[in-house]
C-alpha cells in the first residue's frame, strides 16, 4: 500500500501548524526555517529544543487524538476505525542538507518501518504508517522517498550509530529498491503506506526546514494474528 490521502478536516492540521510556526515567533513556513536555521548556524540546537517542547505538549496530545487518524488507517485497512490502534507518535524537524554536517541533524537511510517497531508488541507486518508534513513537500523540500513496490518478507538491516561516539541514533538500514519515487505532498495530504514498504528521508536541497508529524496505526486483530503467531505471509504481501 502506498498512496496519499487528503485530511478530511484540516482546520486542526492548520491550528496545530501555526502553534509549531509560533514556537519559533513565526507566522510561516519560510519564517519558521529562517528562524531553526540561523540559530543552528550560530550553534544553537533550536530544532531539537523545539521537537522536545512539541513533543510534551498539549497540542500535539490533541493533534494525535483526533478522530481524523483514525478513520484514515480504518479506510486504509477496510475495517471500522473502533478496530484500529493509533501508535507510535512522532514529529520530526530535519534541516536543509547543507546542514549535514551537524551531528544533531537526524537522516534516516533506506529502512522498513517493521524492523523497528514489531519488537513493540502493538503493531504487525500489516501496520501503517501516517506520514504528514506540516507545509507543501516537494522532492527539493525533502519529500519522503518511498519503494515503488512493497516488500513480500522482512528484510534483514544492517545497524549503525550515526552518533558513534556517544552511541545515539542507532539506524537500521538495507539497500536502495529497484524502483522508488518521492511521495510529494501539498499542506493538508498524508503519505500512507505500509510496514514492510523501504523508504528514506529525502535530501532536502531547499532552504525550508522539514518538519513531519508521524504516526503509526495498527488493526487490532492483525497484531493479535501476528503476536499468536497465525499471521500468513500472504496476508502481509497484500499490503
Ligand atoms: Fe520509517
Amino acid at each position: 500500500m502506498l498512496k496519499i490521502v487528503d485530511i478530511p478536516q484540516i482546520s486542526i492540521l492548520r491550528s496545530f501548524q501555526e502553534f509549531v510556526f509560533g514556537l519559533a515567533g513565526a507566522g510561516s513556513h519560510a519564517e519558521f526555517s529562517s528562524t531553526l536555521c540561523s540559530a543552528h548556524s550560530k550553534g544553537e540546537n533550536l530544532a531539537a529544543k523545539l521537537q522536545d517542547e512539541i513533543l510534551a505538549s498539549q497540542e500535539f496530545r490533541a493533534l494525535i487524538e483526533d478522530p481524523i487518524w483514525k478513520e484514515i488507517s480504518a479506510e486504509a485497512f477496510g475495517c471500522a476505525p473502533e478496530d484500529v490502534s493509533i501508535i507510535l507518535p512522532n514529529l520530526r524537524i530535519d534541516l536543509p542538507d547543507r546542514f549535514r554536517e551537524d551531528s544533531t541533524r537526524m537522516l534516516l537511510p533506506w529502512h522498513q518501518e517493521a524492523e523497528y517497531f514489531l519488537s513493540e508488541g502493538n503493531c504487525s507486518p500489516a501496520s501503517i504508517v501516517l506520514s504528514t508534513c506540516l507545509h507543501d513537500a516537494a522532492a527539493q523540500n525533502g519529500a519522503l522517498v518511498v519503494a515503488a513496490e512493497t516488500e513480500t518478507s522482512l528484510l534483514k538491516h544492517g545497524s549503525e550509530y550515526k552518533d558513534p561516539e556517544n552511541k545515539r541514533f542507532l539506524r537500521l538500514t538495507v539497500g536502495e529498491p529497484g524502483k522508488f519515487l518521492p511521495a510529494e505532498t501539498t499542506f493538508g495530504q498524508t503519505v500512507v503506506f505500509d510496514f514492510m514498504r523501504r523508504h528514506r528521508s529525502g535530501n532536502n536541497t531547499s532552504d525550508l526546514v522539514r518538519i513531519t508529524f508521524l504516526l503509526r496505526a495498527s488493526r487490532k486483530s492483525d497484531v493479535e494474528e501476528y503476536l499468536s503467531g497465525n499471521m500468513v505471509a500472504t496476508k502481509q504481501a497484500v499490503m
